[in-house]
Protein backbone atom coordinates (compact mmCIF):
# COMPACT_ATOMS: atom_id res chain seq x y z
CA UNK A 1 0.00 0.00 0.00
CA UNK A 2 1.47 3.58 -0.77
CA UNK A 3 2.07 5.99 1.40
CA UNK A 4 -0.98 8.12 0.52
CA UNK A 5 -3.35 5.29 -0.25
CA UNK A 6 -5.14 5.72 2.91
CA UNK A 7 -5.53 8.79 2.75
CA UNK A 8 -7.29 8.23 -0.58
CA UNK A 9 -9.41 5.61 0.88
CA UNK A 10 -10.36 8.28 3.60
CA UNK A 11 -11.48 10.96 0.96
CA UNK A 12 -13.19 8.73 -1.04
CA UNK A 13 -15.56 7.51 2.03
CA UNK A 14 -16.01 10.88 2.80
CA UNK A 15 -17.25 11.82 -0.83
CA UNK A 16 -19.69 9.00 -0.82
CA UNK A 17 -20.73 11.01 2.59
CA UNK A 18 -21.17 14.62 1.47
CA UNK A 19 -22.78 13.36 -1.39
CA UNK A 20 -25.41 12.22 0.34
CA UNK A 21 -25.60 15.77 1.87
CA UNK A 22 -25.70 17.43 -1.63
CA UNK A 23 -27.89 15.13 -3.17
CA UNK A 24 -30.58 15.93 -0.45
CA UNK A 25 -30.46 19.17 -1.42
CA UNK A 26 -30.27 19.04 -4.71
CA UNK A 27 -33.93 19.42 -5.39
CA UNK A 28 -34.74 22.40 -2.78
CA UNK A 29 -34.61 25.95 -3.42
CA UNK A 30 -31.38 27.59 -2.67
CA UNK A 31 -30.27 30.87 -0.91
CA UNK A 32 -27.49 31.75 -3.77
CA UNK A 33 -24.95 34.32 -3.14
CA UNK A 34 -22.47 35.98 -6.10
CA UNK A 35 -18.93 36.10 -5.17
CA UNK A 36 -16.44 37.67 -8.12
CA UNK A 37 -19.40 37.72 -11.15
CA UNK A 38 -22.50 37.30 -11.44
CA UNK A 39 -22.39 33.86 -12.36
CA UNK A 40 -19.95 32.59 -10.08
CA UNK A 41 -22.51 31.46 -7.20
CA UNK A 42 -21.90 30.23 -4.14
CA UNK A 43 -24.86 28.23 -1.74
CA UNK A 44 -25.22 27.30 1.88
CA UNK A 45 -24.30 23.68 0.98
CA UNK A 46 -21.08 24.66 -0.54
CA UNK A 47 -19.67 26.27 2.26
CA UNK A 48 -21.19 22.88 4.53
CA UNK A 49 -19.76 20.66 2.49
CA UNK A 50 -16.00 22.20 2.28
CA UNK A 51 -16.54 22.53 6.28
CA UNK A 52 -17.41 18.96 6.73
CA UNK A 53 -14.53 18.03 4.59
CA UNK A 54 -12.01 19.89 6.08
CA UNK A 55 -13.13 18.87 9.53
CA UNK A 56 -13.29 15.58 9.01
CA UNK A 57 -10.08 15.55 7.62
CA UNK A 58 -8.25 17.18 10.08
CA UNK A 59 -9.08 15.70 12.71
CA UNK A 60 -7.65 12.23 11.22
CA UNK A 61 -4.39 14.32 9.71
CA UNK A 62 -3.83 17.25 12.02
CA UNK A 63 -0.66 18.31 10.13
CA UNK A 64 -2.43 18.15 6.55
CA UNK A 65 -3.10 21.54 5.03
CA UNK A 66 -5.61 22.67 2.28
CA UNK A 67 -6.77 24.57 -0.80
CA UNK A 68 -10.83 25.10 -0.64
CA UNK A 69 -12.74 27.15 -2.63
CA UNK A 70 -15.14 28.39 0.15
CA UNK A 71 -12.08 29.15 2.26
CA UNK A 72 -9.95 31.29 -0.21
CA UNK A 73 -13.03 33.05 -0.98
CA UNK A 74 -13.54 33.80 2.56
CA UNK A 75 -10.62 35.36 2.75
CA UNK A 76 -8.42 32.05 3.20
CA UNK A 77 -4.46 32.96 1.66
CA UNK A 78 -4.30 30.16 -1.29
CA UNK A 79 -0.58 28.65 -0.79
CA UNK A 80 0.99 25.39 -2.22
CA UNK A 81 3.31 24.42 -0.53
CA UNK A 82 5.86 20.76 -0.02
CA UNK A 83 3.39 19.85 3.11
CA UNK A 84 0.51 16.88 2.39
CA UNK A 85 -2.01 19.17 1.18
CA UNK A 86 -6.01 18.58 0.16
CA UNK A 87 -7.04 20.88 -2.89
CA UNK A 88 -11.06 20.61 -2.36
CA UNK A 89 -13.83 21.75 -4.52
CA UNK A 90 -17.06 20.77 -2.31
CA UNK A 91 -19.36 21.41 -5.58
CA UNK A 92 -18.24 21.44 -8.73
CA UNK A 93 -20.85 23.07 -11.17
CA UNK A 94 -22.81 25.04 -8.39
CA UNK A 95 -24.33 26.91 -11.18
CA UNK A 96 -25.43 23.42 -12.04
CA UNK A 97 -26.91 22.55 -8.75
CA UNK A 98 -28.32 25.65 -8.21
CA UNK A 99 -30.89 25.05 -11.17
CA UNK A 100 -30.72 21.42 -10.74
CA UNK A 101 -28.55 20.35 -13.87
CA UNK A 102 -27.87 16.79 -12.98
CA UNK A 103 -23.75 17.16 -13.19
CA UNK A 104 -22.11 18.26 -9.96
CA UNK A 105 -19.12 16.72 -8.16
CA UNK A 106 -17.25 16.64 -5.21
CA UNK A 107 -13.86 17.08 -6.52
CA UNK A 108 -10.69 16.62 -4.07
CA UNK A 109 -7.03 16.60 -5.42
CA UNK A 110 -3.97 15.55 -2.87
CA UNK A 111 -0.56 17.03 -3.89
CA UNK A 112 3.06 16.35 -2.02
CA UNK A 113 6.02 18.20 -2.66
CA UNK A 114 3.40 20.21 -4.68
CA UNK A 115 2.93 17.13 -6.69
CA UNK A 116 -0.25 15.39 -7.46
CA UNK A 117 -0.57 12.06 -5.34
CA UNK A 118 -4.20 11.31 -6.24
CA UNK A 119 -7.34 13.07 -7.33
CA UNK A 120 -11.13 12.12 -6.90
CA UNK A 121 -14.19 12.92 -8.39
CA UNK A 122 -17.66 12.61 -6.85
CA UNK A 123 -19.63 13.28 -9.62
CA UNK A 124 -23.34 12.57 -7.14
CA UNK A 125 -26.29 12.83 -9.02
CA UNK A 126 -25.00 9.95 -11.23
CA UNK A 127 -23.25 7.75 -8.57
CA UNK A 128 -19.97 8.23 -10.56
CA UNK A 129 -16.81 7.83 -8.86
CA UNK A 130 -13.76 8.85 -10.50
CA UNK A 131 -10.34 7.80 -9.01
CA UNK A 132 -6.66 7.61 -10.02
CA UNK A 133 -3.59 7.21 -7.97
CA UNK A 134 0.39 8.15 -8.88
CA UNK A 135 1.88 5.11 -10.77
CA UNK A 136 -1.49 2.96 -10.57
CA UNK A 137 -3.99 3.91 -13.05
CA UNK A 138 -7.87 5.92 -12.96
CA UNK A 139 -10.98 4.28 -12.33
CA UNK A 140 -14.46 4.89 -12.45
CA UNK A 141 -15.91 2.84 -9.92
CA UNK A 142 -13.43 0.50 -9.83
CA UNK A 143 -13.32 -0.45 -13.35
CA UNK A 144 -9.98 1.05 -14.93
CA UNK A 145 -10.39 4.29 -17.37
CA UNK A 146 -8.25 4.88 -20.58
CA UNK A 147 -8.19 7.53 -22.85
CA UNK A 148 -9.14 7.58 -26.44
CA UNK A 149 -5.35 7.85 -27.75
CA UNK A 150 -6.80 9.96 -30.64
CA UNK A 151 -4.36 11.54 -32.64
CA UNK A 152 -6.69 13.20 -35.14
CA UNK A 153 -7.97 16.58 -33.60
CA UNK A 154 -10.20 16.56 -36.96
CA UNK A 155 -11.87 13.41 -34.99
CA UNK A 156 -12.27 14.67 -31.58
CA UNK A 157 -15.28 16.07 -29.16
CA UNK A 158 -13.94 18.55 -27.29
CA UNK A 159 -15.17 19.34 -24.07
CA UNK A 160 -14.80 23.07 -22.53
CA UNK A 161 -16.28 25.48 -20.54
CA UNK A 162 -17.07 29.49 -20.92
CA UNK A 163 -17.07 29.87 -17.04
CA UNK A 164 -18.18 32.43 -14.73
CA UNK A 165 -15.65 35.37 -17.00
CA UNK A 166 -18.30 37.82 -18.52
CA UNK A 167 -15.42 40.63 -19.55
CA UNK A 168 -15.49 41.67 -23.10
CA UNK A 169 -12.16 40.58 -23.85
CA UNK A 170 -13.12 37.04 -22.00
CA UNK A 171 -16.17 36.22 -23.75
CA UNK A 172 -14.80 37.41 -26.84
CA UNK A 173 -11.66 35.27 -27.00
CA UNK A 174 -13.84 32.18 -25.65
CA UNK A 175 -16.22 32.37 -28.12
CA UNK A 176 -14.04 32.87 -30.83
CA UNK A 177 -11.86 29.76 -29.44
CA UNK A 178 -14.88 27.72 -29.94
CA UNK A 179 -15.69 29.24 -33.51
CA UNK A 180 -11.96 28.52 -34.59
CA UNK A 181 -12.69 24.58 -33.03
CA UNK A 182 -15.91 24.32 -35.02
CA UNK A 183 -14.48 25.42 -38.40
CA UNK A 184 -11.10 22.79 -38.53
CA UNK A 185 -13.45 21.16 -38.01
CA UNK A 186 -13.56 18.70 -34.92
CA UNK A 187 -17.04 16.66 -34.42
CA UNK A 188 -18.38 18.13 -31.57
CA UNK A 189 -17.96 20.81 -28.53
CA UNK A 190 -19.47 19.85 -25.50
CA UNK A 191 -19.93 21.50 -21.37
CA UNK A 192 -21.28 20.14 -18.70
CA UNK A 193 -21.14 22.90 -16.67
CA UNK A 194 -18.50 21.11 -14.44
CA UNK A 195 -14.87 21.25 -14.89
CA UNK A 196 -13.90 18.09 -12.97
CA UNK A 197 -16.60 16.19 -14.85
CA UNK A 198 -15.39 17.56 -18.22
CA UNK A 199 -11.92 16.60 -17.81
CA UNK A 200 -13.17 13.13 -16.67
CA UNK A 201 -14.71 12.50 -19.85
CA UNK A 202 -11.15 12.69 -21.54
CA UNK A 203 -10.14 10.16 -19.10
CA UNK A 204 -12.87 7.69 -19.59
CA UNK A 205 -12.49 8.10 -23.76
CA UNK A 206 -15.76 9.50 -23.80
CA UNK A 207 -14.41 13.14 -25.18
CA UNK A 208 -10.79 13.58 -26.65
CA UNK A 209 -9.90 17.04 -25.27
CA UNK A 210 -11.05 19.66 -22.97
CA UNK A 211 -9.36 22.95 -22.57
CA UNK A 212 -10.23 25.68 -20.12
CA UNK A 213 -9.16 29.32 -19.71
CA UNK A 214 -10.28 31.16 -16.20
CA UNK A 215 -10.91 28.14 -14.01
CA UNK A 216 -9.18 27.17 -10.81
CA UNK A 217 -7.20 25.02 -9.31
CA UNK A 218 -9.54 23.03 -7.13
CA UNK A 219 -11.72 22.81 -10.25
CA UNK A 220 -9.19 20.71 -11.86
CA UNK A 221 -6.76 19.51 -9.95
CA UNK A 222 -8.34 15.97 -8.90
CA UNK A 223 -9.41 15.50 -13.05
CA UNK A 224 -5.59 16.21 -13.96
CA UNK A 225 -4.15 13.01 -12.35
CA UNK A 226 -7.19 10.71 -13.46
CA UNK A 227 -6.61 12.24 -17.28
CA UNK A 228 -3.06 11.75 -16.81
CA UNK A 229 -3.32 7.65 -15.31
CA UNK A 230 -5.52 7.47 -17.82
CA UNK A 231 -3.01 7.82 -20.55
CA UNK A 232 -4.11 11.44 -21.47
CA UNK A 233 -1.75 14.67 -21.59
CA UNK A 234 -2.30 17.79 -19.46
CA UNK A 235 -0.60 21.28 -20.73
CA UNK A 236 -1.14 24.67 -20.05
CA UNK A 237 -2.92 26.71 -23.39
CA UNK A 238 -0.12 28.08 -24.64
CA UNK A 239 1.57 24.30 -25.06
CA UNK A 240 3.63 24.59 -22.47
CA UNK A 241 4.23 22.69 -19.40
CA UNK A 242 0.45 22.60 -16.76
CA UNK A 243 1.21 25.03 -13.84
CA UNK A 244 -2.15 24.19 -11.88
CA UNK A 245 -2.19 27.75 -10.73
CA UNK A 246 -2.09 29.58 -13.85
CA UNK A 247 -5.65 28.93 -14.43
CA UNK A 248 -5.16 27.65 -18.03
CA UNK A 249 -5.48 24.06 -18.96
CA UNK A 250 -5.54 21.53 -21.88
CA UNK A 251 -6.28 17.71 -21.27
CA UNK A 252 -5.97 15.37 -24.04
CA UNK A 253 -6.45 11.80 -25.50
CA UNK A 254 -2.57 12.65 -27.04
CA UNK A 255 -0.15 15.04 -27.40
CA UNK A 256 -0.14 15.64 -30.73
CA UNK A 257 -4.22 16.90 -29.97
CA UNK A 258 -3.37 18.73 -27.00
CA UNK A 259 -0.22 20.37 -29.12
CA UNK A 260 -3.34 21.01 -31.79
CA UNK A 261 -5.30 22.69 -29.86
CA UNK A 262 -2.42 25.02 -28.29
CA UNK A 263 -2.13 26.35 -31.56
CA UNK A 264 -5.82 27.13 -32.53
CA UNK A 265 -7.06 28.85 -28.95
CA UNK A 266 -5.84 32.08 -27.46
CA UNK A 267 -5.79 33.14 -23.94
CA UNK A 268 -6.96 36.02 -22.05
CA UNK A 269 -5.04 37.29 -19.21
CA UNK A 270 -6.31 35.80 -15.54
CA UNK A 271 -4.56 36.46 -12.22
CA UNK A 272 -3.05 33.28 -11.04
CA UNK A 273 -4.72 31.51 -8.36
CA UNK A 274 -1.46 31.69 -6.18
CA UNK A 275 -1.23 35.26 -6.88
CA UNK A 276 -0.51 37.18 -3.80
CA UNK A 277 -4.10 38.99 -2.89
CA UNK A 278 -4.63 37.58 0.49
CA UNK A 279 -8.58 38.89 1.42
CA UNK A 280 -9.93 39.33 -2.08
CA UNK A 281 -11.31 36.19 -2.70
CA UNK A 282 -11.46 34.71 -5.54
C1 LIG B 1 -16.95 26.13 -11.98
C2 LIG B 1 -17.24 24.96 -12.89
C3 LIG B 1 -17.53 25.44 -14.28
C4 LIG B 1 -16.41 26.29 -14.83
C5 LIG B 1 -16.06 27.42 -13.89
C6 LIG B 1 -15.76 26.88 -12.51
P1 LIG B 1 -17.62 25.92 -9.41
O1 LIG B 1 -16.65 25.67 -10.69
O2 LIG B 1 -16.14 24.07 -12.92
O3 LIG B 1 -17.67 24.37 -15.15
O4 LIG B 1 -16.78 26.80 -16.06
O5 LIG B 1 -14.92 28.10 -14.40
O6 LIG B 1 -15.46 27.96 -11.65
O7 LIG B 1 -17.62 27.40 -9.17
O8 LIG B 1 -18.97 25.42 -9.75
O9 LIG B 1 -16.94 25.19 -8.33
Amino acid sequence: MSEWTECLNFGVSLCKQTGDVILSAFQQPKEVTLKSSPADLVTETDQRVEKLLISAIRSRFPQHRFIGEESVAAGERLQLTDSPTWIIDPIDGTVNFVHRFPFVAISIGFTVNKQLEFGIVYSCVDDKLFTAQRGRGAFLNGAPLHASGQEDVSRCVVVTEIGAERDDLALSTLTSNICRLLQLPVHGVRALGTAAVDMCQVAAGSADAYYHIGMHCWDIAAATIIVQEAGGVVMDTDGSVFDMMSRRVIAASSAAVARRIAEIIRAFPCRRDDEETAGSGV
